[in-house]
């Protein structure tokens, strides 16, 4: 897919004021700091989209962008940082799980790891709540960049081992890197292909 357009839509907290509009949208969730709004820079090739920070904790909002006027990207704060979301209490921002419940044209989140750690219990607990609550879900394994192809390969093994623990199948995933814009084609042609079927 050829990004045309990419507008900034709204910002808001509240998923009864994110936009009425029946289009598509797509989601980009994942631990603060992972890499998700530099992501989104990186897949619509528009440099300050979204706005992004070395300091964790950067986006607080519910983030819609309309791409090529027929489908939403939304970029959403990070879990897993402030105190309200201790990977054991299953709290996670109360916001992001009303989005997920409520948000019926939400096609398909897109859970991103970073790709230098082991699984960790809040992104296994954040995937087991998605598949509790029927919402699909793709990985992104992030920021390629900064490991060697072989300690990649093993983390994503490691990761793959893990899933199946849980999960009968491992979900689709995709390696990205923002700084080297790696997966930018594969993300937006699964994107392109679902927004087809
Ligand atoms: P929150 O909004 O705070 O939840 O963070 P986020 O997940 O949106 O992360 P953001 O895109 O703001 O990036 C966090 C930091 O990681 C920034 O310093 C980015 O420059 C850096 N970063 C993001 N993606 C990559 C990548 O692919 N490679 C490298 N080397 N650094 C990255
Ligand atoms: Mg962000």
């Amino acid at each position: 897919m050829k990004i045309k357009s990419a507008e900034f839509v709204i910002s808001n907290s509240r998923v009864d004021k994110c936009p009425n509009s029946k289009l598509p949208e797509y989601a980009f969730i994942g631990r603060s700091n992972v890499g998700k709004s530099s992501l989104i820079n990186m897949l619509t090739g528009r440099k300050t989209l979204a706005k992004t920070s070395a300091k964790p904790g950067k986006t607080q909002l519910i983030n819609h962008f309309l791409i090529n006027k027929n489908w939403h990207l939304v970029d959403l704060p990070g879990y897993g940082y402030a105190k309200v979301s201790k990977s054991t209490k299953r709290t996670f921002q109360k916001f992001i799980t009303a989005y997920f419940d409520k948000r019926k044209q939400m096609i398909c989140a897109f859970v991103l790891i970073d790709s230098r750690h082991e699984p960790q219990p809040i992104d296994m607990e954040f995937m087991q709540w998605l598949g509790e609550n029927n919402v699909p879900f793709c990985i992104i394994f992030t920021k390629a960049d900064k490991m060697k192809p072989k300690a990649l390969e093993r983390n994503i093994n490691n990761y793959q081992d893990k899933m199946l623990e849980i999960w009968e199948e491992m979900p689709e995933f995709f390696v990205s890197s923002a700084t080297a814009k790696l997966g930018q084609d594969e993300i937006l042609d699964y994107i392109d292909a679902i927004n087809d079927e």
